[in-house]
């Protein structure tokens, strides 16, 4: 197997789970680079479902998994996903995951700081601009602090200082109090982190912390050796979290997430060079978004509540409806050219299947004083079930014609095509080596 990274190039939930998982076969290590538990990867395997948050999706095949230093991880939730794996006798252990001792720590104050400040943008409340914030301005806390001498200095400090935070959002006693309790109501795990006046409690967080490190520290190891050997043995799978368009430097800024999704966040989150040979955009048939920014082909109307439907367009972290749209080909060329996306697979082709003509945006119309507006280009539909094809050649012709039609236009080599949540609803057309 070559090595391979792999991208979201829309707003995520593209389906990268499914791919990585499908791909890890044949690989040794899959490693997650950026992005926390904000992420959702859903894996169906013979009809079951599970859901990755933080654990990357080459662990049902039993590969090596890595949390890659530019993660920012919850070691709450990393605790819950490894106990409720293994209870599913899927194995995690040390030797089987390892969390770079170079990622940073999500810890509780990250959640409420999210919770308080991050309606705007619709965040998923993971924690993940708190704890990315506290990385650039060199005061968080990375997997190997834990223990260190000056931790709980280092914790009482940045409580302190997300303390200040709360009074400059919440400036009165009555509207602190109400907010503090309506987030604990909402998320009664962070109700232990509150003090009577409802302020953060620095002690509390950093007991947590030392409570429960037993439980994730023997995971915390240097990840580069192990990634320097797969790399050099071409068994590297990188998967990425969220999609291109969400990343901090190419996305729609300010309504992205807080980290590189793409390529630039690859190298930095693994810590070593790969040249990766395949560098896989995942792009849905047609386009979803959740939280809040803008969305050119989105549909508000019958037809987007469809697709959701059809596509099972909720989302796996927080639940919400994905607003939904049609296949945005503008998207999809930034995205190649952020991230030198060389191959494509093209996920839930089958949601499209009862539509009798397929509107793919080829671009943007823009008169005078009006906003942009898409211009669409139609496509036959085929109207009929696919979920059951197993090559390329089984597909409808008209559904092969959109396929072919959408890689011209990318110029970019569409070769895998799904057309089910299943792992087995996969067709590879062409084979990555
Ligand atoms: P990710 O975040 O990119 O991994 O994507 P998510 O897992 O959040 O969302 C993709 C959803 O679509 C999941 O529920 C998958 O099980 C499902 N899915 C993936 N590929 C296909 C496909 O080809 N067809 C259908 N119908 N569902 C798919
Ligand atoms: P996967 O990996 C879809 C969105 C949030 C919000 C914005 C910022 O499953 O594709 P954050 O919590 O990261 O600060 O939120 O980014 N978002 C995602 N949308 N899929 C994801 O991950 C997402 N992770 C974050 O909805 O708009
Ligand atoms: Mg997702």
């Amino acid at each position: 197997m070559p090595n391979i990274l792999v991208v979201g190039s829309q707003w995520g939930d593209e389906g990268k789970g499914k791919i990585v998982d499908f791909l890890s076969n044949d690989a040794t290590v899959v490693v997650r680079y950026q992005g926390g538990a904000n992420a959702g990867h859903t894996l169906v395997i013979s009809g079951k479902k599970y859901v990755l948050h933080l654990i990357p999706s080459g662990i049902l095949n039993k590969k090596i998994c890595v949390l890659g230093q530019g993660m920012v991880v919850d070691y709450n939730e990393f605790i819950k996903e490894i106990s409720e794996l293994s209870k599913l006798g899927i194995s995690t252990t040390p030797e089987n995951v390892i969390l770079d001792e170079n990622a940073h720590l999500i810890l509780p104050y990250h959640l409420i700081i999210d919770a308080i400040t991050g309606k705007e943008i619709g965040t998923t409340g993971r924690g993940i601009g708190p704890a990315y914030i506290d990385k650039i301005a060199r005061k968080g806390i990375r997997a190997k602090d834990v223990g260190s001498m000056g931790l709980e200095e280092k914790i009482n400090k940045n409580v302190g200082y997300r303390n200040h935070q709360i009074n400059f959002y919440l400036t009165d006693e009555i509207t602190r109090r109400e907010t503090i309790r309506t987030l604990c109501r909402k998320n009664p795990f962070l109700e232990q982190f509150i003090d009577d006046n409802c302020y953060i409690d620095a002690k509390k967080v950093y007991n947590d912390l030392m409570e429960k490190k037993q439980l994730f520290s023997l995971f915390i190891r240097d990840a580069k050796p192990i990634l320097i050997e797969a790399a050099s043995r071409c068994s590297l799978l990188a998967e990425g979290a969220q999609g291109i368009h969400l990343d901090i430097d190419n996305g729609s800024y300010p309504y992205v997430t807080s980290s590189n999704t793409g390529i630039g966040g690859a190298l930095n989150g693994l810590g070593i060079y790969v040249d990766f040979d395949y560098r896989i955009g995942i792009a849905k048939a047609y386009t979803t978004r959740v939280g809040e920014g803008p969305f050119p082909t989105e549909l508000n109307n019958p037809l987007g509540e469809e697709l959701r439907q059809k596509g099972g367009e909720f989302g796996a972290t927080t639940g919400r409806p994905r607003r939904c749209g049609w296949l945005d080909l503008e998207v999809l060329k930034k995205s190649i050219l952020a991230s030198g996306i060389n191959y494509i697979a093209m996920t839930k082709i089958d949601v499209l299947s009862s539509l009798n003509s397929i509107p793919v945006c080829v671009g943007y119309n823009k008169s005078e004083g009006a906003s942009e507006q898409p211009c669409y280009e139609y496509q036959n539909g085929w109207n009929q079930d696919i979920s059951n094809a197993k090559t390329f050649d089984e597909l409808p012709t008209n559904c092969q014609k959109y396929v072919k039609k959408i890689e011209e236009l990318l110029k970019t080599k569409i070769g895998i095509v799904s057309v089910g949540a299943d792992r087995d609803k996969t067709i590879v057309i062409k084979e990555l080596n």
